[in-house]
């Protein structure tokens, strides 16, 4: 499985601070709020990364991520000239996607979660052995903001809907997407919805009508931000700082991660940290390879 993180779009919803930066570049508490998506790809064990970006922030991500080899992983970038909609990643990172299923992330999302990568284990595994799709829902107070799916008594998704005025249900569908390889063929043909973006929430529906989507719901153990307003963005960093603070340990450190997966070595760990300097960062992923030495 490879993955795909979408990290362009317009971020008009936090202006007038994303007028002159990018919206994933923003500290979500101590790192960028991209650390988080790409940090679950990582959890989740995947070295394939393809970030969709648009053409003025290359320069920057690729200052952040380089081609991933600090960190053992393959980090791509494939530029969205405009912000088109979430579902034109699919068609630009064909070419990456090659034959591979596909774990597709928004990069503005953050996830926290006990046994979260387990449930993204099993998505995973039933794309491999199944194919189709597989998303998941969310109870929200404001389902307006988001896809919103329906159910019926039993269970069995009814419907998906882009940012309904009237919601059919409060669940909202989270920014994390696992599709096997067809969601490319299904990308290319939906069409722009009347907000003019080819929207996720079409090829969800097309899986939808084939009769391969599933759809399971994150219960009241998971927090889940889509960091993309001013309170959503603060509400996320101010959870992460009370979780880190409580734990001593961090969410979203990919260094650290890295080290874990054992992809990096741990004079490869402590070279990432030499730049850091005497940040809570630097000294933390220092902690991390002292500690693994014990
Ligand atoms: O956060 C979950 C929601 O994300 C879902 O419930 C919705 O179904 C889905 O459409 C999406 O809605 P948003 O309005 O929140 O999407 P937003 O425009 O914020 O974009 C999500 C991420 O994708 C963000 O990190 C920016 C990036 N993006 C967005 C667009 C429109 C791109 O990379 N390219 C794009 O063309």
């Amino acid at each position: 499985m490879k993955a795909v993180i979408l990290a362009g779009g317009s971020g008009t919803r936090l202006y007038p601070v994303t007028i002159a930066t990018n919206k994933h570049f923003l500290p979500i508490y101590n790192k960028p709020m991209i650390y988080y998506p790409l940090s679950l790809v990582m959890l989740l064990g995947i070295k394939d990364v393809m970030f969709i970006v648009n053409p003025e922030d290359l320069k920057d991500f690729q200052k952040l991520f380089g081609d991933g080899s600090h960190l053992g992983m393959n980090v791509q970038y494939r530029i969205q000239k405009k912000p088109n909609g979430l579902a034109e990643g699919l068609i630009l990172a064909e070419d990456f996607i090659g034959n591979d299923n596909i774990c597709y992330m928004l990069g503005d999302n953050v996830f926290f979660g006990h046994d979260l990568i387990k449930i993204m284990d099993q998505a995973r595994k039933d794309i491999q052995e199944n194919g189709g799709a597989y998303v998941f829902g969310y109870a929200v107070k404001d389902p307006e903001r988001f896809g919103v799916v329906e159910f019926d008594e039993k269970g069995n998704v009814l419907s998906l809907e882009e940012k309904p005025e009237k919601p059919k249900s409060n669940f909202a569908v989270v920014g994390m997407y696992f599709y096997d390889r067809e969601a490319v063929d299904i990308a290319k043909k939906i069409k722009p919805s009347d907000r003019g973006e080819l929207e996720i929430t079409s090829v969800n529906e097309e899986y939808l009508k084939r009769g391969k989507l599933k759809v399971k719901l994150l219960g009241r153990g998971f927090a889940w931000f889509d960091a993309g307003t001013h309170d959503s963005f603060l509400e996320a960093g101010e959870f992460v700082a009370t979780i880190e603070k409580k734990t001593g340990l961090m969410i979203g450190c990919i260094e650290e991660i890295a080290y874990k997966n054992k992809w990096i070595t741990r004079e490869q760990l402590l070279k990432l940290a030499k730049p850091l300097g005497k940040t809570e960062y630097g000294r933390y992923l220092i902690e991390q390879a002292e500690g693994e030495q014990i």
